[in-house]
């Protein structure tokens, strides 16, 4: 049994900020925004958006191409970091919106890996039998975490979410191996310190700023090269294949050096790499399911086709997967 990947979504908020409009913001510019990160442009939640309301926008697209009925779900799961509230899950905000009466709901996280993560589990289910058809949203509105006078991450992430539908079938389709891992104690790394039951909202931590984003930027991008290309060719050779039989790689949208520094290393032409971070910046677990959603609407993934997806994020996370494209 495997679990195919039946309908796909996305959904990015109107709101775009551009690199020149940073620059009235916080001391930066265009020309090192884009040759250090090759980001352009973000998309920004508006007023009362958050992440269920773009996830729930993402899934009604998935669900629409799959052809299943909110109904029909068994399960649904958010990969997120950045919920609406810390209780309930952002699942269970989008079993309400969708009308998804019959699924039960969770959340998943695993930083910018959440998305491969919960593919991984979600794959693991449907094979055990335990569901059928589940939505598996990765969704992230990060820009109220992000400090505007902090130059090192408000120019990086972004808002958006990504939507599949997986559905049991016996071909040979959906995920086909994958690893997971973090590296231990390098929380501090890429955190998020204040705001909940470590260190409470204090008004003092929140004078200082640590309700923020955090991130040491130089740190994270060496683990992530490593980790990225190390657990890519762990999950090809576990399916007996190299990088000579992947059709596309879908990587992480953290860096597009991070991403070029990848496919070097792999061996892999950038030809057959999909970048979409101009576009939306660093999106966390969204990236994956945007990129998935697009590359699948813009033709580049064929039924039958290998695909690489890898990640890393904070944790530090790190995760890759070999997922062969098309329906049931
Ligand atoms: O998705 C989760 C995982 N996250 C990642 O994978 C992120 C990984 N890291 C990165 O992508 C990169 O490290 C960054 C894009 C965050 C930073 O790029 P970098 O090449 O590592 O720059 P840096 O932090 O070493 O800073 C180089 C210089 C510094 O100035 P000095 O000390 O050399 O004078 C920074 O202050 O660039 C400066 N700088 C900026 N300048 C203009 C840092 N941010 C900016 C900015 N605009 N926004």
């Amino acid at each position: 049994m495997n679990a195919a990947i039946t309908g796909w979504g996305r959904y990015a908020p109107d709101r775009v900020l551009t690199n020149q409009e940073l620059e009235q913001i916080v001391d930066t510019n265009d020309e090192w925004i884009q040759s250090r990160t090759g980001i352009q442009r973000r998309h920004i939640v508006a007023e009362g958006q958050a992440t269920s309301d773009m996830s729930a926008r993402a899934a009604r697209i998935a669900l629409d191409k799959a052809g299943v009925k909110p109904e029909e779900l068994d399960l649904i799961v958010v990969a997120t970091t950045s919920p609406d509230l810390l209780l309930p899950s952002t699942a269970a905000l989008v079993q309400t919106k969708l009308g998804a009466i019959n699924a039960g709901v969770m959340d998943m996280n695993a930083a910018c890996c959440g998305f491969l993560y919960a593919l991984s589990a979600v794959t693991a289910m449907i094979r055990g039998g335990g569901v059928g058809k589940v939505l598996l949203c990765g969704a992230e509105t990060i820009s109220p975490f992000l400090n505007w006078q902090d130059r090192n991450t408000c120019v990086i992430f972004g808002d958006a979410a990504g939507a599949v539908i997986l559905e049991a079938t016996e071909q040979e389709r959906g995920l086909q191996s994958y690893k997971l891992g973090a590296i231990p104690d390098t929380a501090e790394l890429l955190w998020i310190k204040a705001g909940a039951t470590l260190y409470p909202a204090t008004h003092e931590r929140l004078d200082q700023s640590e309700q923020y984003i955090q991130m040491n930027g130089s740190e994270v991008f060496k683990y992530a090269v490593r980790s990225m290309v190390d657990s890519s060719l762990h999950v090809l050779a576990q399916v007996g294949k190299t990088t000579a039989d992947v059709q596309l790689v879908v990587p992480h949208q953290a860096n597009l050096r991070i991403i070029e520094a990848v496919a070097k290393r792999l061996n892999v032409s950038m030809d057959q790499v999909f970048v979409n971070i101009q576009e939306y910046g660093n999106t966390s677990a969204a990236t994956l399911p945007v990129a998935i959603a697009e590359a699948a609407d813009a033709g580049r993934m064929q039924p039958g086709d290998t695909i690489l997806l890898t990640a890393f994020g904070g944790g530090l996370t790190w995760a890759s997967g070999v997922l062969v494209w098309g329906g049931k």
